[in-house]
């Protein structure tokens, strides 16, 4: 009697262990996405594409994969660092396989939910598609979509992982995507002492630092808007005035009249992503202040905000205000977000 018991109880035992591993393969962990208070809505649909662990996991492994590209030396890791809010560190273009160089300086990858579009150009409309233009640009990683898929679909252990993640035994674009847009869409910098100040957690700002922000309501806000420091627009605000290279958003509309104009970029982690514009032109930011007092470029496109009443081009800003404003824009850095380990890579995690 006694041991059948026994029996009975390590059977039960055996099944709720049984039962729980497999709960715990099939059934995900969500992972709770916070929306920071002082940003506009997302403009991606989360619901549709719940971040999980799982497939959280997974986007970070396959973001840091050299196996993405065509010479298995290049993955996105490479041009998007952490140390650097996700842009490739001191370069003015980014390099891509076989050390080539492109023609346009990386841009940093955060708060991407609350993007209507991307690039420069914003030739992407959707988060889910970015994934393919880094990987088939020939410079960039240069290589086609089917043969990164079968690539992972020969590993057994990208097989499984994405098993886990997705419940599939092979891996389509879909899940390949999805797991990427889980990832960068958790990337969220909302944590800089100026969003303290604003949500009121407790931070304050020196007298120099809410200085600059007062100038920066006045004369940069117009395109730096809300709390992402971007109104999504395309401008040209006169960094060049010679387009053969690159045209910006003309690329993507066909229209002349939006030849040199680019995305307005977030001034979040400033601090940290230099050098700046599309080209990586300016080193400091001392250079892009010179630039909107003295150096902004004529051509047919430049934005009638830095046209002056006597004609002439600018924006004025005396030296202190100068101080000022980068004093303020420093207040947009986010350590927090830059040395979160979730976000890095580490081999066997
Ligand atoms: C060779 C360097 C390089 C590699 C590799 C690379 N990128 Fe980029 N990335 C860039 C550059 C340069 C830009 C800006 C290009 C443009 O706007 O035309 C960019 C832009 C982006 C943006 C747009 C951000 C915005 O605000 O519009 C995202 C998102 C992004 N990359 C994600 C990725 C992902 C995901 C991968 C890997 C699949 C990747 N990148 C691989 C250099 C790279
Ligand atoms: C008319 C719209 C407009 C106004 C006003 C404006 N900007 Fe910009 N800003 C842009 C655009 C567009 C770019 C990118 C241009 C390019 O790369 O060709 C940019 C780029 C920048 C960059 C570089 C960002 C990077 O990641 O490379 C900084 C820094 C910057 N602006 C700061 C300011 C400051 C400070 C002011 C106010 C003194 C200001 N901007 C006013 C449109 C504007």
């Amino acid at each position: 009697m006694m041991k059948n018991r026994i029996l009975v109880f390590v059977f039960i035992l055996l099944a709720i262990i049984t039962a729980s591993s497999f709960i715990g393969m099939h059934d995900q962990k969500l992972l709770q996405i916070q929306m920071p208070t002082n940003f506009p809505p997302p403009v991606y649909d989360l619901s549709i594409n719940p971040v999980t662990e799982e497939g959280f996991g997974l986007g970070r492994k396959l973001f840091y994969e050299p196996m993405l590209s065509r010479d298995g030396n290049v993955s996105c890791g490479s041009c998007h660092q952490q140390s650097a809010a996700f842009i490739q560190a001191g370069h003015d273009f980014s390099h891509g396989v076989d050390n080539q160089h492109g023609r346009r300086n990386a841009l940093p990858i955060f708060n991407a939910l609350f993007y209507k579009t991307f690039f420069w150009d914003g030739g992407v409309h959707n988060l889910d598609l970015v994934p393919v233009n880094p990987i088939e640009n020939r410079i960039e990683m240069d290589e086609k979509m089917d043969n990164v898929l079968s690539k992972l679909n020969n590993s057994s252990s990208y097989r499984n992982l994405f098993k886990q993640a997705f419940k599939v035994d092979s891996i389509t674009s879909k899940e390949f995507l999805q797991a990427f847009s889980q990832f960068m869409g958790a990337m969220i910098s909302a944590n800089s002492r100026y969003d303290k100040y604003v949500r009121k957690e407790g931070e304050t700002l020196t007298a120099e630092e809410l200085s600059g922000l007062r100038i920066f309501e006045e004369k940069c806000r117009s395109c730096h808007a809300t709390d992402l420091f971007t109104d999504g627009s395309y401008r040209n605000n006169g960094i060049t005035n010679d387009f053969r290279f690159d045209k910006g958003r003309q690329e993507v509309t066909l229209n002349e009249g939006d030849k040199g104009k680019f995305k307005v970029p977030t001034l979040r982690n400033i601090e940290y992503t230099a050098p700046y514009m599309h080209n990586g032109s300016l080193e400091t930011l001392e250079d892009v202040l010179h630039h909107y007092t003295n150096g902004i470029k004529p051509s047919d496109t430049v934005d009638s905000v830095f046209r002056k009443k006597d004609g002439s081009l600018g924006i004025d800003l005396t030296a202190n205000e100068k101080k000022n404003l980068i004093a303020f824009l420093k207040t947009l850095s986010d350590k927090e977000f830059i040395n979160n380990s979730i976000f890095s890579e580490t081999i066997d995690r």
